[in-house]
């Protein structure tokens, strides 16, 4: 599970930098660290705070994380349909699956992660 430890020692990191940015008035960019969490930051640190809820654990029938059959049919009806299936809602999965400063790219890049074809396949 290097989801969940990389998302737990950036979470331990970040507090360690917001404490010290308390006590002392270093410049610690915040914007910056915001970024990081969020559209076209760290897509495993997004899918830990939204997806993974459900997709860990498949709760409601949600397509496991990593579980390549359950997703084969999925991904069979296209990515296009898949990103606005995320964004508009499925049966039991609710409308942009708690990530709503997500962009229809970090849906489609969540959606890879999950069905197990990681981050970045060439396009085609
Ligand atoms: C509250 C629980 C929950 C969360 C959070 C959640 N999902 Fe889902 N998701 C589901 C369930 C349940 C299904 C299965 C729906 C069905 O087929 O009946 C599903 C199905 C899907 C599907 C397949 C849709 C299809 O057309 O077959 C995609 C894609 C998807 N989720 C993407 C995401 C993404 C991306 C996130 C995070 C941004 C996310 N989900 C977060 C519960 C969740």
């Amino acid at each position: 599970m290097h989801f969940l430890k990389n998302g737990l020692s950036l979470a331990a990191v970040m507090l360690a930098v917001l404490q010290l940015a308390a006590c002392s008035q270093e410049e610690v960019s915040g914007a910056e660290l915001a970024d990081g969490a969020a559209a076209g930051g760290d897509i495993e640190t997004v899918y830990l705070r939204t997806c993974y809820s459900c997709h860990n654990s498949g709760v409601g029938g949600a397509p496991r994380t990593g579980d390549t059959a359950a997703w084969a049919p999925r991904l069979e009806k296209g990515m296009d349909t898949l990103v606005a299936n995320a964004i508009n809602g499925y049966r039991a999965m609710p409308p942009r699956g708690l990530c709503f400063d997500c962009s229809e790219e970090d849906f489609a890049r969540l959606i890879k992660l999950m069905a197990g074809e990681g981050a970045s396949t060439p396009s085609g």
